[in-house]
Formats: C-alpha cells, sequence, structure tokens
C-alpha cells in the first residue's frame, strides 16, 4: 500500500526518461562533417539544449517534484477560487503533528463521529465489491469499517493532505491484513483519484476542512462513476445554539453546505436521520 497506486494520477517527474541523444552527426564521425550536417548537428544541439535547460536548472534549484518540464508545455488553467479558510488544516501539516495523540482524540467516544460509526456504517448499506474514498481520512476510524464492508474484492481508498496520517492508516491496515485499503496522497484542491475510479465518497467531519470546497467538489465529482453517491457527515452549525467552539471553526451551515454541493451537480438525495447524530449531520448526495 502505498501513497498513489494505480488509481492515482501519477504526475511524471520533469527528468525522468530523458534517452541519450545520437545524432547523425556522431553517426558521420570518421570524416570531416559536411555543411548540411554540420547544420543538422547544430540544430540537434540546440535542441539538446533546449530539452535539458529546465532539468538542470530544476535539479539546481531542488525543486524536482514542482517544476515544469518544458517551458512550452500548456499548463492546466489554475484553478481560481480563493481559500474559504486559509490556515484551518495548519495542525495537520505541523512537522510536530503527534499522530499516536491525534488517533486516540478522534477514536474517543465522546466525539459523535466515532460514536455513531456502526449506525453510519449501517445507513451507508455498501455492499462487497464497492468502491469507496474517504476523503480526510485522517487517523482512518472508518477505515476498517468500510474495508469489512466492501470486502477483498472492494477497495477503500484512504486520502488525506497529509503524509503521516496516511503511514498512519496504512501501518493499521497492514497490521490488520487489509489489503484493499489505498491510501492516497491529495492536495488541497484535488483527491488525485483517477476519473470516475469510486461508486461512494465519505466524509466525516472535512467539509468544513475544505479551503477550496468548490474545486474539490469538482474533483470528488470527477472521482465518482455517474449515478455515483457522496456522504457528508458534518458538524451542525447553528447561531444561538452551537457551541462557540463550532460556530468559531465550522465556517457553514448544513443550509449552505447542501447549497454549495448541489450547485456541484449533486442532488440531495436525503439527511440520515440518525438519533446518536446531534452535533453532526448526515447527507446522502447522488452525483447528477
Ligand atoms: C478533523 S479531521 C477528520 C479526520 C477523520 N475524517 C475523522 O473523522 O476522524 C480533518 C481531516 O481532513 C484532512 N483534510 C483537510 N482538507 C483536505 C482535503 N482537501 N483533501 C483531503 N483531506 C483533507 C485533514 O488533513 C484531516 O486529516
Amino acid at each position: 500500500m502505498t501513497p498513489a497506486p494505480p488509481p492515482v494520477i501519477r504526475r511524471g517527474h520533469p527528468a525522468a526518461g530523458t534517452p541519450p541523444l545520437r545524432t547523425p552527426a556522431s553517426k558521420a564521425a570518421p570524416g570531416q562533417p559536411r555543411p548540411l550536417a554540420r547544420s543538422v548537428a547544430a540544430l540537434l544541439l540546440v535542441a539538446l539544449a533546449w530539452a535539458v535547460a529546465p532539468a538542470l536548472a530544476t535539479a539546481q534549484s531542488g525543486a524536482a517534484a514542482t517544476a515544469p518540464s518544458r517551458p512550452a508545455m500548456p499548463a492546466a488553467p489554475a484553478s481560481a477560487e480563493r481559500s474559504v479558510r486559509p490556515g484551518i488544516n495548519d495542525p495537520y501539516r505541523d512537522p510536530r503533528l503527534n499522530v499516536r495523540e491525534l488517533a486516540e482524540g478522534f477514536a474517543g467516544e465522546s466525539r459523535e463521529a466515532y460514536a455513531a460509526r456502526f449506525d453510519v456504517l449501517r445507513a451507508m448499506a455498501l455492499k462487497p465489491g464497492q468502491r469507496i474514498a474517504d476523503i480526510g481520512a485522517g487517523t482512518g476510524i472508518y477505515v476498517p469499517l468500510f474495508a469489512g464492508a466492501v470486502g477483498p474484492r472492494g477497495r477503500v481508498y484512504a486520502v488525506d493532505i497529509a503524509p503521516p496520517l496516511l503511514k498512519w492508516i496504512e501501518a493499521t491496515a497492514k497490521r490488520q491484513g487489509l489489503a484493499q485499503v489505498t491510501t492516497v496522497l491529495g492536495t488541497d484542491r484535488t483527491t488525485n483519484l483517477a476519473e470516475a475510479s469510486v461508486d461512494v465518497v465519505f466524509s466525516s467531519d472535512v467539509y468544513h476542512h475544505f479551503e477550496y470546497p468548490q474545486t474539490m467538489l469538482a474533483d470528488l465529482s470527477r472521482a465518482l462513476v455517474s449515478g455515483g453517491t457522496m456522504y457528508v457527515l458534518d458538524f451542525e452549525r447553528i447561531e444561538g445554539v452551537s457551541s462557540d467552539w463550532i460556530l468559531g471553526h465550522v465556517r457553514a451551515g448544513k443550509e449552505t453546505v447542501i447549497r454549495e454541493i448541489e450547485a456541484a451537480g449533486f442532488e440531495l438525495v436525503r439527511e440520515v436521520d440518525l438519533p446518536v447524530l446531534r452535533e453532526n449531520y448526515l447527507l446522502q448526495f447522488r452525483k447528477r
């Protein structure tokens, strides 16, 4: 289980796979090169310099993983969406993140998202063989449950933006013998899941962590099969009712969340009625 196996889009390394160049000039080495051969050789030298310059510059700047491979390559249009909550994921990016401590905190019975896990799982009625993506899987409280429900022929993609959390999930799944679990390193703007690669998308306590909700919703729609299902478990945010912590931490209430998700091409199927949920709601959507 590695962060980017088959269903994950791999980005090519800019310096990868550049074959050694054999020029016609080198083939004509025994004699003095003729004028035409000299021009061809010169042209090829220019082409070679054009081809390797970005890779050399990249290697010198130490930014190999992110640099473009060719200056003239058409770039994907950058998302114009502004962050709706800058810094909300800083704790997960902190190199001092204590994953063990976080795992204990996330798996507390006083936390609804955890306490309700079996009810949530039952309501989702997953089927053997299905492929589900747990977006913002964190320390993976739902991962073994999903793995059990979809079985060894199904697939659970645990997606997160924090590599230490994925490492934790990977180690746990390995210990539990859950070969159907695959961790996937996403970013603020993409899951890195391949197109139409999952039947179900799930997120627990994550929607309000999306800095770029429109971009993420478009990406989730892309990753889902047509007619696929999406579940969103998140905090109720009601002025005058919710705690100060929720009002400060969660940017939008349920109605806004529903509107945003519908605008991204989903239809609300139902709000799942679970008595165990008092501070949270569970919404089921269908990709239109
Ligand atoms: C509050 S935790 C919830 C973890 C887990 N779902 C649970 O309920 O225990 C939020 C998680 O979302 C992740 N996250 C934030 N933005 C994300 C994004 N755009 N894509 C994937 N994961 C994201 C964070 O790294 C963090 O692990």
